[in-house]
C-alpha cells in the first residue's frame, strides 16, 4: 500500500495542499498547471476551456489567469462574475474545485504589473487580428504582430482575471478510502468540513 500523506486525516492540511498544489502550478510545469476555467454563457449554459495559471496568492484566496478582452470568456465574465476552476493531477491523485468571482484587469497597475512581467511569446497572443473566435475563410487568415512596437500595441486587449475563491473542494484519492473537503469563505466567515468521496 501507498504510504498515505501527512495531509490526509487532517482539514487544515488538505487545504493547505489544495494550495502548496496551486502555487506549484503557477511557478512550473505540473498537474495544476492548467486547470479549466467555467463561465456563464451569455445564454446561461456553462463554458469551458484551458487556462493557464499565472499566480496564486492564498493569503487573499486569489487565482490570477490572463485573457484577451475580445474573447467570449472576458465577455461572460463582464456579463456574470460567477466562475469555476478545475485543476486533477493523476500524479498526486488530487483534484481541486474552486468556486467565486472573477474580476477583470486591463489598463490598470495590476494589468500592467502582470503585462511587464510575462514573456515576449505570451504577450504576442494579444496582438492577433482579428481578435480570438472571429470566424476565418482559411485556418490561417489571422496574423500576428511582427514586430516589438506591434506587440506592446496589443496592451489595450490583455485582461487579468483575479479569481477570490468563496469555495473550494478537495478530493484526494486512495485505495485506504478516499478524503474529500470542502472549505468556504464568505467574507471573514470561513467553514470547514469533511465530506463523504
Ligand atoms: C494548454 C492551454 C493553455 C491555455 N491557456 C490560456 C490562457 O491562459 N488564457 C486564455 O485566454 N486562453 C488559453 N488557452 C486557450 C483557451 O483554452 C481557449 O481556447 C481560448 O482562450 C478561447 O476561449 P473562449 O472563447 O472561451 O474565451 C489555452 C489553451 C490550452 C490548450
Amino acid at each position: 500500500m501507498t504510504e498515505l500523506p501527512a495531509f490526509y486525516d487532517d482539514l487544515a492540511g488538505c487545504l493547505a495542499e489544495a494550495w502548496r498544489r496551486l502555487e506549484e502550478g503557477a511557478a512550473h510545469q505540473s498537474g495544476f498547471h492548467a486547470p479549466a476555467l467555467a463561465t456563464i454563457g451569455r445564454d446561461g449554459a456553462p463554458r469551458l476551456r484551458t487556462v493557464v495559471l499565472r499566480g496564486v496568492d492564498r493569503a487573499a484566496r486569489t487565482l490570477r489567469i490572463h485573457c484577451d478582452a475580445r474573447s467570449d470568456k472576458a465577455a461572460e465574465i463582464a456579463a456574470d462574475p460567477r466562475v469555476s476552476l478545475h485543476a486533477y493531477d493523476a500524479a498526486a491523485k488530487l483534484q481541486v474545485r474552486i468556486e467565486g468571482r472573477a474580476r477583470l484587469h486591463g489598463m490598470d497597475a495590476a494589468a500592467r504589473a502582470a503585462w511587464g512581467a510575462s514573456r515576449p511569446m505570451s504577450r504576442v497572443c494579444y496582438g492577433t487580428i482579428p481578435g480570438p473566435g472571429t470566424p476565418l475563410a482559411e485556418g490561417g487568415a489571422y496574423a500576428l504582430p511582427e514586430d516589438e512596437a506591434a506587440v506592446e500595441a496589443g496592451f489595450p486587449e490583455f485582461r487579468v482575471v483575479v479569481l477570490t475563491a468563496a469555495r473550494l473542494d478537495f478530493l484526494y484519492l486512495a485505495r485506504q478510502g478516499h478524503r474529500r473537503a470542502l472549505f468556504t469563505w464568505d467574507g471573514e466567515a470561513e467553514t470547514a468540513t469533511w465530506l463523504a468521496p
